[in-house]
């Protein structure tokens, strides 16, 4: 079930729209008028009063509007973008979009059953997707989280997002893909939305002690050097939105900020497409220890006593080293002995 989001937005006039934003305040739409049609037009310039506009202008005007664009309009003034909608509109995330290869290609989707899924789909009908290729949708009906669990992921409240990466990468270093995604989006939240997180082991992105985000990165046998980057950030939900049994670990970003006003979905993926962007270039250029590094500062168990679950086994221990890639090293409580626990063997983290 793959439907494209918002069919109309093709519609809308694109450059009424970056006018709009590019003026300050109110404008007479004579004015507006005469900007649009200078060049286009041996129309004489505009007096700088208000003058009867015509119709087409005022259809574009209205279009703005009825897709969720906040256009006030003031009878001696003129018109003002208020604000943009929030909505998944491909032409407001490109804006200055300044990134290599995270974007360079976006696929938006009103409703898809997962992105990760839409991805693979997208990879299966062409091989040659890009890297970097990004599948969004405003509702997810079968979200996928880790450990086979579903990924709650209402409409219009989140960032629900998949990145293809094609990259060749040892297989001891696959860890960092996922770790790439945490802390890009550990970073965005505290460089951007100015919020404090952390990444609790192994790569859920928590705000005050409740996850905001996780990351399910995939591969499968059939198509190599080939990986989907699932990414799930809560944004917009308040906590009656989330299912009884997450109320208590899960939060959103509209919960954590002050005021807990609204946030544009818009205004956060940008940043997060820059980020990923950025740390992901890492991976390109082989740095892998500066994202470990990374990782590290972001997990606020260095030097704690923890307990940690391997299998059906549970180890009490103090942290030495944390390593997204290579893993957890404890000093066994009771004992002298340090013992590595590799990343992938490890279920579980807790302090003790
Ligand atoms: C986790 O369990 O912490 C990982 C959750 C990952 C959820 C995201 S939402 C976008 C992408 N598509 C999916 O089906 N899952 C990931």
């Amino acid at each position: 079930m793959y439907t494209p989001a918002h069919p109309r937005a093709r519609s809308m006039n694109f450059e009424l729209l970056s006018y709009l934003k590019k003026q300050s305040d109110f404008t007479a739409v004579a004015d507006v008028e005469a900007a649009l049609t200078r060049g286009k037009s041996k129309k004489p310039k505009s007096t700088g009063k208000q003058g009867p506009a015509n119709d087409a202008l005022f259809r574009d005007i209205e279009e703005l509007i009825e897709q969720g664009y906040n256009i006030e309009f003031h009878p001696y003034l003129g018109v003002k973008l208020i604000d943009i909608p929030d909505r998944l509109f491909e032409h407001e995330i490109r804006e200055d979009l300044n990134t290599e290869r995270v974007g360079k290609v976006l696929h938006i989707h009103d409703q898809v059953d997962s992105t990760n899924e839409a991805a693979w789909k997208l990879l299966e009908s062409n091989p040659a997707a890009e890297d970097g290729t990004v599948i969004l949708a405003e509702r997810q009906v079968n979200g996928r989280g880790r450990l086979g669990r579903s990924w709650h992921s209402p409409a219009g409240c989140g960032i629900w997002m998949s990145v293809i990466l094609r990259v060749q990468l040892p297989p001891d270093k696959l860890a960092l893909l996922t770790a790439t995604a945490s802390v890009a989006l550990a970073n965005m939240l505290q460089q951007f939305i100015h919020l404090p997180s952390e990444i609790k082991w192994p790569n859920d992105v928590m705000v005050r002690g409740r996850k905001v985000a996780g990351v399910l990165v995939e591969a499968r046998s059939t198509l190599p050097d080939t990986y989907v980057m699932g990414i799930g950030l809560n944004v917009n939900q308040q906590t009656a939105d989330f299912p009884e049994e997450l109320r208590g670990i899960a939060t959103s970003l509209r919960i954590e900020r002050p005021g807990s006003a609204p946030v544009n979905r818009v205004r956060v993926v940008r940043p997060l497409l820059f980020y990923l962007d950025s740390v992901y270039r890492l991976i390109h250029k082989k740095k892998y220890d500066k994202i470990a590094r990374a990782w590290a500062e972001f997990v606020p168990m260095g030097g704690r006593k923890v307990r940690l679950s391997q299998g059906d086994k549970e180890f009490t221990g103090t942290v030495v080293e944390l390593d997204p890639a290579r893993g957890i090293t404890l000093k066994l409580e009771g004992g002298k002995e340090t013992k590595l626990f590799a990343a992938e063997t490890v279920n579980n983290v807790r302090e003790a």
